[in-house]
């Protein structure tokens, strides 16, 4: 990984951000009733904000550090089987965002709450976010992360699962998101979900025909949605330029379940066959908890050293 250009204005937001109105609304409190359990729509407050029109995002992508963990890029046509990172980059990053409606492109990018103009109102999503969820959340969240996505029009963004808790809020332009049930293992299987857990971020594959199954959220300017963890999702932009914001965290208590998928998944290959982390013994859980000290000791011991800020956490 290339080293991070700390001569940008990154590392530089203010940390207590949140002075004016909530940028997210919450009227019937769903977010503490339904996070991480079930997708969800609600509205927010973030559109005609000028820091998302695209004169702003391709100033952000000028000044932000030239690492690949900042952003991802892909230019060409796409459809919801596809798998990520196979498109390649013909364009710049701010020669991408800039022809935008014209080049068939995704623009991820990443970290920019470190940003000294976008920092106080990324901040404060990541906030009012975990403020809505409540107490639970806040225990749980090891890192918060906020990412900026760009799109052309009629864009597909195909199928996957992530592993953080996702808070996705459209800004311009309009879609059609489509989440279906994490928890469905005939949908997403045990073998899916070890395969993901230990690295494969294509594993979980698409089915046309489970489509019946899947909730279809129209997403216009101030609405967004709730993606839980490992729910698998895919977008279909309208004609026009998409914007939206990220808003996610990775969960103390889902890195523990990905521990487990992990192990099983090293267990199955030599040779074991282990029921799944839902049915997991003590041994499974024992070895889940072995391995999480070892890479906690690794840490200490060798320090990562690659430049990479450290994340949102909530105070
Ligand atoms: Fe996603």
């Amino acid at each position: 990984m290339a080293n991070v250009d700390v001569s940008s204005k990154f590392h530089e937001a203010p940390s207590h951000p949140n002075e004016g109105p909530p940028f997210l609304e919450d009227a019937d409190g769903k977010f503490e009733r339904y996070w991480n359990r079930a997708s969800f729509r609600f509205s927010h407050k973030l559109s005609g904000h000028p820091l998302f029109e695209l004169d702003s995002l391709v100033e952000l992508s000028r000044r932000m550090p030239k690492c690949a963990d900042f952003a991802y890029w892909s230019n060409g046509t796409e459809g919801p089987g596809n798998h990520w990172g196979t498109r390649g980059k013909s364009l710049s990053l701010p020669d991408t965002i800039a022809g935008i409606a014209e080049n068939n492109s995704l623009v991820l990018i990443k970290h920019a709450w470190q940003d000294e103009v976008y920092g106080p109102v990324l901040q404060s999503c990541l906030s009012e976010a975990v403020e809505l969820c409540g107490e639970q959340l806040r225990d749980d969240v090891i890192l918060g992360n906020a990412t900026i996505l760009i799109a052309s029009p009629n864009r597909v963004t195909p199928y996957h699962i992530d592993w953080d808790c996702n808070f996705l809020m459209q800004i311009a332009g309009d879609k059609k998101l489509h989440v279906f049930n994490g928890a469905d293992r005939t949908l997403l299987t045990v073998g899916e979900l070890e395969g993901f857990c230990s690295g494969n971020i294509n594993s979980a594959i698409y089915q046309p025909a489970r489509e019946k199954d899947a909730a279809v959220y129209d997403l216009g300017a101030g609405d967004g949605v709730h993606v839980p963890v490992h729910a698998p999702h895919w977008a279909q932009n309208g004609n026009n330029i998409s914007v939206a914001l990220s808003v996610n965290y990775e969960l103390r208590s889902e890195h523990r379940k990905s521990d487990l998928y992990q192990l099983q998944h090293w267990g199955r290959r030599a040779g074991l066959k282990p029921r799944g982390p839902e049915r997991a013994g003590l041994a499974w859980k024992a070895a889940a908890v072995a391995l999480r000290t070892a890479r906690g000791l690794r840490k200490l011991i060798r320090p990562s050293n690659d430049g990479v800020p450290t994340r949102w956490q909530p105070s």
